[in-house]
């Protein structure tokens, strides 16, 4: 798939997913910094004719150009709220830099680099580099990974649909948001029937909660011993550490959601509070019946 990005600086078509951006090699993916420190991203080409990398910064879907180099020449863009140096050269096979020199908040965004030519021809991205600069006193955190069977009400299988059962995955507690979900049946990786929150959302703990559905016919997830399994990526500051949770049927009842055990304990209690509801209702009857009889003796007195 390409993705053409048309913009009026420097009258240059920026070109994503294509597969001369994987001529770009852009590092590093993921970056923590504190506030006040300097953030330095890295972008290189393998392309002998190319000789112009240009710097964006995407925030709030707002893409932000922030300056170019042409071969060994920096030119970066003026009044720019962040202060930024673009170092090193454009030309193929060299690091071109960017270096944002005291980070705040506001820096937070992921910033690509894009490689072309000259003015006029396409450029293509990298892959981007997602900088976070860390609150203070909020620990990098990684997510708690919990999956969800699919609700009693989606068992009632509509009429005009095949039946189908949607597995929720919800992965929660985490700080900050650089995490992708991925999901696997009996160990090969899903795409089919997957739609995970296009960004995760801040609880009022300040954590992050990000949360992915999987929708499989109910026959696949009924099948005996057939798992499936919802892995979470999160960077933790040096490398992507994995959790996870997952599922697996049993004799047409899936366990991880609620164990068999559970089950039975949830009867249990269910028989008990019914048990404590007719109890109740027995006496709440017997003092009507009380006040009935009452009101109707004194009623005799009086009549
Ligand atoms: C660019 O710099 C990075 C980080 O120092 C390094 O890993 C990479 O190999 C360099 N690439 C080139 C083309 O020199
Ligand atoms: C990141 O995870 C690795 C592997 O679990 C661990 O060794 C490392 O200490 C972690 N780094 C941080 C900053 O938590």
């Amino acid at each position: 798939m390409i993705i053409l990005f048309l913009t009026m600086t420097l009258n240059t078509i920026l070109v994503s997913g294509s597969s001369l951006s994987d001529k770009v090699d852009q590092n590093p993916p993921n970056m923590y910094k504190n506030p006040e420190e300097k953030a330095k991203i890295y972008c290189s080409h393998s392309i002998a004719t190319w000789n112009r990398i240009l710097w964006y910064k995407q925030s709030d879907r707002q893409l932000q150009y922030l300056g170019n180099m042409v071969a060994g020449s920096a030119l970066p863009e003026s009044g720019l709220d962040e202060d930024v140096t673009i170092g090193g050269s454009a030309d193929e096979g060299r690091n071109c830099t960017l270096t944002i020199n005291s980070v705040s908040v506001s820096s937070s965004a992921v910033y690509f680099c894009a490689a072309g030519q000259t003015q006029g021809t396409p450029a293509y991205f990298g892959k981007g580099t997602k900088l976070t600069v860390l609150e203070t006193g909020q620990p990098v955190t990684p997510p708690t990974v919990k999956i969800f069977p699919p609700s009693a009400k989606e068992c009632r299988n509509k009429k005009d649909d095949i039946r189908k059962k949607t597995l929720v995955c919800v992965a929660s507690g985490f700080y900050p948001d650089h995490v992708s979900v991925s999901w696997e049946k009996n160990g090969n990786g899903v795409k089919d029937g997957v739609a995970t929150d296009s960004a995760a959302k801040r609880t009022p703990d300040k954590t992050y909660r990000i949360t992915s559905r999987l929708r499989v016919p109910a026959d696949d997830y009924n099948k005996l011993g057939n798992t499936f399994k919802c892995i979470v990526s999160f960077y933790n500051g040096t490398e992507n550490v994995l959790r996870h949770a997952s599922i697996k049927s049993i004799q047409g009842k899936s366990e991880g959601g609620m164990t068999k055990e559970k089950y039975l304990k949830h009867l249990q209690n269910a028989k008990l509070s019914y048990g404590v509801l007719i109890v109740k209702s027995c006496i709440y009857g017997a003092f009507i019946g009380f006040l009935v009889w009452k009101l109707q003796s004194s009623a005799r007195k009086y009549s």
